[in-house]
């Protein structure tokens, strides 16, 4: 079974800077793989009603399933807690893995959530939570979610409904897919105190842990960060991220076909 994995695609953005309808060059490309299924972690769009119906789109003109979990970008919204809101209406949807798991092969599943941040990635920094919080508030772009948890509550229970699923599957091979950076290693520092901040916002150190404790976890899929990690073996795990990222500013190759062969990760189970 070939699976094409791919994470924030940001289709609005990059159909719109590149003139194109992404839908249907996306729907090219795949066919072209012969995927048998597709996975997507994140970002798919700034809005909730547009990835919906892309996922939709893709699986009614392919046939191939797709699979999908929410990233930030899906959830940006003005008002308090409508971040929640929108994290529901996307877990209703049948691709969506939040709220169910894939059984792809009677060995191999596919377990999925959003995941979230908990600003562990910049404790070294030793900073007040209220200062982190208000540079979010001013400075990042996660001042356009607003959950009606607070970040780490929202990332413990993402964690909580992970570890059900992973013991629920303790005796298969598990593919897990969330949005955020779950490990340090997958962190980009540099000479700005702005940018490193930053990090607090890309995932959790908890994510990875997580994977750790349960051996079974062969491959973890996110994105979130735009920089192309590719796959890397860690700890007897295969991360693999591979964001397609904004035209202009992490690509620009202009034909999609091209720049969707370069990030796609194909996985064979
Ligand atoms: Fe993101």
């Amino acid at each position: 079974m070939k699976i094409c994995i791919f994470s924030d695609l940001h289709i609005d953005f990059n159909g719109k800077k590149l003139g194109i309808t992404f839908e249907e060059e996306f729907i090219t490309f795949v066919k072209k793989k012969e995927a048998d299924c597709i996975l997507i972690a994140g970002d798919i769009s700034n809005t909730v009603q547009v990835t919906l119906n892309f996922i939709d789109l893709v699986q009614n003109a392919t046939g191939i399933p797709v699979y999908f979990i929410p990233g930030n970008h899906e959830v940006w919204a003005d008002g308090e807690g409508e971040s929640t809101v929108a994290i529901e209406e996307l877990a209703k949807h049948p691709s969506c893995l939040i709220h169910h798991s894939i059984e792809l092969t009677k060995e191999v599943v596919i377990v999925g959530d959003s995941g979230w941040y908990d600003y562990s990635f910049i404790e070294e920094m030793n900073l007040l939570e209220e200062d982190i919080k208000g540079f979010k508030d001013t400075n990042w772009d996660g001042r356009y979610t607003h959950l009606k948890l607070t970040d780490k509550e929202y990332l413990k229970e993402c964690l909580i409904r992970i570890e059900e699923k992973l013991k629920q599957y303790e005796s298969k091979q598990v593919i897990l897919m969330n949005h955020f950076i779950p490990h340090e290693d997958f962190l980009i520092w540099k000479s700005d105190r702005f940018w490193n901040l930053c990090n607090a916002y890309m995932g959790s150190k908890k994510i990875g842990e997580c994977i750790k404790r349960y051996k079974n976890v062969t491959h973890c899929i996110f994105g979130h960060t735009h920089k192309r990690f590719g796959c890397v073996e860690k700890d007897g795990c295969m991360y693999i991220c591979t964001p397609l990222g904004y035209y202009g500013i992490e690509f620009f190759e202009q034909d999609l076909q091209v720049i969707l062969e370069e990030s796609c990760v194909i996985l064979e189970v």
